[in-house]
């Protein structure tokens, strides 16, 4: 199969750090300049279809031994606008999906402990649900998000699909 060329900009009107995102062939597709290397990825979360070209660029922390921990791909990691998913840009790959993983909670009250306190009793948070627009059936081995080939030709970036 052939694939399709689209000259997207100068590689001038596209900085470290920015990104541009595009219509291609009826595909919305963000074209990121990862520390000078050209990734694309596209524009579409697995959860719930989000815009996630137009997520925050983060990094993540990775464990080094126990107890030590390091801060890596900076700029690298796009967080999802919507509900905060986290997807390596230059791969498409899940770094962290805050579904599949949850902190145990415990159910907690207030209880009056003397009779001239009357017996007032609350319930205070503790194992509130996920908002119900959070929640997903498929919490483990979402896909990766779809990659393109880019290219600098000419002073142009260049995608293909
Ligand atoms: S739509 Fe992207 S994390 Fe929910």
């Amino acid at each position: 199969m052939t694939e399709k060329r689209f000259e997207i900009c100068p590689t001038s009107e596209l900085p470290p750090g920015d990104r541009v995102i595009t219509t291609l062939d009826g595909i919305s597709i963000g074209v990121f300049n990862i520390d000078g290397e050209y990734h694309a990825l596209k524009n579409d979360c697995p959860h719930q279809r989000a815009p996630l070209c137009e997520g925050k660029l983060t990094g993540t922390t990775e464990s080094t031994a126990p107890g030590q921990y390091e801060w890596t791909a900076d700029g690298q990691i796009v967080q999802c606008p919507w509900h905060g998913w986290e997807f390596d840009v230059t791969t498409g790959e899940s770094v962290f999906n805050p579904h599949s993983v949850k902190a145990k909670t415990f159910q907690t009250t207030v209880e009056s402990t003397g009779e001239a306190r009357g017996g007032s009793s609350a319930e205070a948070a503790g194992g509130s649900p996920p908002c119900s627009s959070c929640e997903t059936s498929e919490v483990d081995g979402e896909p990766p998000v779809d990659t393109y080939d880019v290219e600098v030709e000419h002073d142009t970036v260049v995608v293909y699909l």
